[in-house]
Parts: C-alpha cells; structure tokens; sequence
C-alpha cells in the first residue's frame, strides 16, 4: 500500500466541492491505487454544513479515503500537504464579470497564501480555481514566496473541455478524436480558444471548419460558456468545474496523454513573450509530476494580438492588487 497523500481543499462546503470531494476520494484523480487524506477548510459559518459532507463521504465506505479532516483553521488545512486545490471563494452572479470579483476574493487569496508559505510542503502543487483564477492565484503567489512558484497554477482546463466537445460536435465526431486544441491566457472572455494546431481524427481541424466558425461562433461561445451556465442554471457551473479540476491535476501528477496537450494557466517564464510570473494559460505536457509549457509553436498574427490582448488584462488586474502582494 502507497503512503497517502494529503489533499487540502478550500471551500468545501460548497457546490463545486459537493462533486469534487467524492470523485477525489473514489480515486479518480491520484489513482486508484493512491490512498488519500482530505483536510477540508471552510468558513467558520459553513462548518456544519462541512460535517454533512463528511457524514456522506464517510458513508460511501471509498476504499482509499483514510481520513478526513475538517477545520476552519488554515493552518491545520494546509499542513503537510501535497496538494492544494483552492476552490473556497464567491461565485459571480448574472450580469457580473469573473473579475468583478477581485475586491471580494483576492484578499481571501492573500491571506492564505501567506499561511501556506509558512506551513505547506515548499512543493505543493496547488490548483486555483475561485475566481478570478488567474489573478487570485498571482496574489497567492506573491504572498507565497517560499512555495517552489511553478507548482502555483489556475484552472483553465473547464475552458479547454468546452472547446473540445465545441469542436467535437461542429465537426460530427467525438471528444476522444479531437487532439491540441489550446487555450491561451486569461481565465475570462479575453482567453483565446486556438484550433491552429488542433486535430480530429488526425486531420488538421481547420481544413474541417470554416475560419468564421471559429473566430466569430466557436471562440466567444467557449469564452462564455461559464454565464451561459449561469443564465441556465442560475448558478456558475459545479460539476463540470470539479471535473476540470480533477482533469487539471491527474494529468499534472500522473502524466497528460501521449501525442497531445492539455491547457493550464501556470506562471509564465516569458514564453511567448508574455511578462514572467503572470499567471498565464499555455498549452502543457505533463510527465513524471511536472508539467512543461510546449514550445515555438508558429503564431498567427490574429492569436498573437489576442494573446497579447489577454495578457493586458491579466496585467491590469494584477496592478488592481498591488496592494495585496
Ligand atoms: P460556493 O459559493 O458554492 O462555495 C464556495 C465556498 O467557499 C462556500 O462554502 C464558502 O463558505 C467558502 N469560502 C468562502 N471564503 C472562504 C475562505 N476564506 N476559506 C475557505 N472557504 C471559504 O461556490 P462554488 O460554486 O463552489 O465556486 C467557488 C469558486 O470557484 C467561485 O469563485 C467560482 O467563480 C469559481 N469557479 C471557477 C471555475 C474555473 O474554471 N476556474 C469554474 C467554476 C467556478
Ligand atoms: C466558469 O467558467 O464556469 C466559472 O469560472 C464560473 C463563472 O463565473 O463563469
């Protein structure tokens, strides 16, 4: 039998993590050989409502769970923990933007960045996902500055799955033959879903699409899929965010398929041009519990200012937190 790992989680009360926390402890994202122990962190208000989750949890007998531990104290969530998924923070309502949220969110960001410099493991690998992911997790980076900085990530594999079932269905076929679809930058309308180097069923995508499809219908339906699903279901997306989640850090810990790329927003070592330490989202591959950013892909000229549009943003949000950092 395998050590276990410990598994902090943020906000775990809450909707995401009523789907994520099962499919963590069925095994689904470390193996099914890897035993786990979750240290759930919530506000103190929600912990009764965290006791009934772990009533359930306890109750579905998961092999692997070896123990859950429940607590409104950082300190004790973050302890020795191999991985953090940061999902803890206010969802936006109809009408608003992801960044909107900043105000609210980021200082929840930068505090608890500070408890995980001092407490965590310095090679956590820690997974942002409250919004606005990017940002919120350059806060926790700064405040972080003991951490090993590559292991600081967002989540943008929710954005690379949508654009992969877009394109699936566009083109008449399934996810599983949709290979190298990317998608650049920001966590909000300004990413850039690129089918430049994508493939289905190995032939290039953009023989199979016209050029309109993609930039005028594919390109702002993935950017907008998330107050889609707000108008839908009158809150941000859940289950499909935890799966996203669970995509992001199976492949980071135990390797990303063979011959493709997934996306994730990691901090930018400058490649692409785009300013060091933005955390920005690049195509990945993932191997032996480390990812590597694919490198001298062509640009067009039409990416390439959406990108650049992109890192703008992530710009001007980042000096909206000076204050944080
Ligand atoms: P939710 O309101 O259902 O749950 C959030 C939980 O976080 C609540 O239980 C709350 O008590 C808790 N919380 C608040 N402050 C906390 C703190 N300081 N420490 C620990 N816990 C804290 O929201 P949700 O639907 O689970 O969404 C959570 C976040 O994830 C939102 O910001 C949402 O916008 C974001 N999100 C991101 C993506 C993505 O792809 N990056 C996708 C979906 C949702
Ligand atoms: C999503 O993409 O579904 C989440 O970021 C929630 C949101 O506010 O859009």
């Amino acid at each position: 039998m395998k050590q276990p790992m410990r598994v902090a989680v943020t906000g775990a009360a809450g909707q995401i993590c009523y789907s994520l926390l099962f499919r963590i402890a069925s095994g689904e994202m470390l193996g099914n050989d890897q035993p786990v122990i979750l240290q759930l962190l919530e506000i103190t208000p929600a912990l009764k409502v965290l006791e009934a989750v772990k009533m359930e949890l306890n109750d579905c007998a998961f092999p692997l769970l070896q123990d859950i531990i429940v607590t409104d104290d950082p300190k004790i969530a973050f302890s020795q923990t191999d991985i953090a998924l940061m999902v803890g923070a206010k969802p936006r309502g109809p009408g608003m933007e992801r960044a909107d949220l900043l105000k609210d969110n980021g200082k929840i960001f930068s505090s608890l960045g500070k408890v995980i410099n001092e407490v965590a493991n310095k090679n956590i690998k820690i997974c942002v996902v409250g919004n606005p992911a990017n940002t919120n997790a350059y806060i926790l980076a700064k405040n972080a500055p003991s951490i090993n900085q590559r292991n600081i990530t967002a989540l943008t594999r929710l954005d690379h799955n949508r654009a992969l079932h877009q394109l699936a269905e566009k083109t008449e076929t399934t996810v599983s033959a949709i290979q190298k679809v990317i998608i650049w930058g920001n966590h909000s309308t300004t990413q850039v879903p690129d089918i430049t180097y994508a493939t289905v069923s190995n032939d290039r995508a953009k023989d199979k699409v016209d050029d309109s499809w993609w930039k005028d219908e594919f390109m702002p339906c993935v950017g907008k899929r998330g107050a889609a699903v707000i108008a839908a279901r009158g809150s941000s997306s859940a289950a499909s965010a935890a799966n996203g989640i669970i995509d992001h850090m199976r492949d980071w810990c135990l390797g990303s398929a063979e011959g493709d790329w997934v996306s994730m927003a990691v901090p930018s070592d400058g490649s692409y041009g785009v300013q060091a330490g933005l955390i920005y989202s690049y195509p990945v591959t993932c191997q032996n519990g480390d990812y590597s950013i694919v490198q001298n892909l062509d640009i067009s000229d039409f990416v390439q200012s959406k990108m650049t549009e992109s890192e703008n943003e992530l710009k001007s949000e980042a000096e909206l937190v000076k204050e944080l950092i």
